[in-house]
């Protein structure tokens, strides 16, 4: 249990304080979920959403730590940043390079990375889908792909290909693993000649904005698992595709995200809080 469990509860400036730093931020769901945890872990704690540009990710952090921030959450564009911000990370922050969790140890942070098994614990656990031995594909570069690479390749695939719009970063993710005969990279024009993945796993920011991507139908069959890391709307156009490109499974990232966020809780707290009941308060539209 933790050491701020109800030791503080009854003065509001005692609260221990949480935040997730990200832009946009104004839909995340985080806020909500770290409060569910706490009220079903009897643990007291405050817990905001703050917005943050890149490059402004030291400064408010600083703002954060004098304001009373014991941790944080870190999402787009910051999770490289993050990482530059730790004193000392586990190792599987290390085997990422990125960090999605931070916990103030002292006065410096430490930080973790649990997006990667957030990722494998809602497939494998939530949705019951053996990975092993399947042919992945991995859409996008950025820091949610790099954070759940070294997972997925730890969970028994055959192979993983990753396809990035900016093709120099899909390589640099690849090399990140080292093992070239498992981990590959494919330009976004070459998608129409890849063949057919078991799963494949949408890391890119593209449904936030307003185009959507061009993907062949070849890529999918009807085993195929089609994962968006993205919920709500963000998600909605590449489940689309994936429907009608007739997927077994078009999974969106809800469960992801209550997972790495039951993971941060436990790096904070100590204790990994149940994670069905928010998860299913939030499908049905909370
Ligand atoms: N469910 C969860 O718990 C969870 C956790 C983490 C992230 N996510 C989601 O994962 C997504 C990616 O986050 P991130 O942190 O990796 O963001 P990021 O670091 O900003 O990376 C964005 C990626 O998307 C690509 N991209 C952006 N617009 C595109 C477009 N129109 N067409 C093709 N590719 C495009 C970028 O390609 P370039 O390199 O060419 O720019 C880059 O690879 C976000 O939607 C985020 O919400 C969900």
């Amino acid at each position: 249990m933790s050491e701020y469990a109800s030791t503080h509860a009854a003065d509001p400036d005692q609260i221990p304080r949480f935040a997730v730093f990200g832009s946009p931020i104004a839909h995340s769901r985080s806020p909500l979920i770290h409060r569910r945890f706490g009220e079903e872990s009897g643990i007291a704690l405050n817990y905001t959403a703050v917005e943050c540009r890149a490059g402004e990710l030291d400064a408010a952090l600083a703002k954060f730590v004098h304001a009373g921030g014991r941790g944080a959450n870190i999402t787009m564009p910051h999770k490289f940043d993050a990482l530059a911000a730790c004193a000392a990370v586990s190792d599987r922050a290390r085997r990422a390079g990125v960090v999605n969790t931070l916990r103030r140890d002292g006065d410096a942070w430490f930080g973790d990375n649990t997006d990667g098994s957030g990722l494998i614990n809602d497939i494998a656990e939530r949705h019951r889908i053996d990975l092993r031995s399947r042919r992945v594909l991995i859409l996008g570069a950025g820091g949610a792909a790099q954070g759940v690479l070294p997972a997925v390749f730890d969970s028994g695939v055959d192979s993983i290909v990753i396809c990035n719009r900016t093709p120099d970063r899909a390589d640099r993710l690849a090399d990140l693993i080292g093992e070239p005969t498992r981990v590959r990279t494919v330009y976004w024009d070459d998608l129409r000649d890849a063949g057919m993945f078991d799963l494949i796993i949408n890391a890119t920011s593209a449904g936030h904005g307003q185009g959507m991507m061009d993907l062949p139908f070849s890529l999918a069959g009807r085993r195929t698992v089609a994962y968006d890391l993205s919920y709500g709307t963000a998600a909605l156009a590449f489940l689309a595709w994936a429907r009608a490109a007739h997927c077994e499974h078009a999974l969106d990232g809800l469960g992801m995200l209550v997972e790495q966020a039951a993971d941060s809780f436990e790096v904070w707290h100590g204790i990994r809080p149940d994670t069905e009941a928010v998860y299913r308060e939030l499908r049905a539209g909370a």
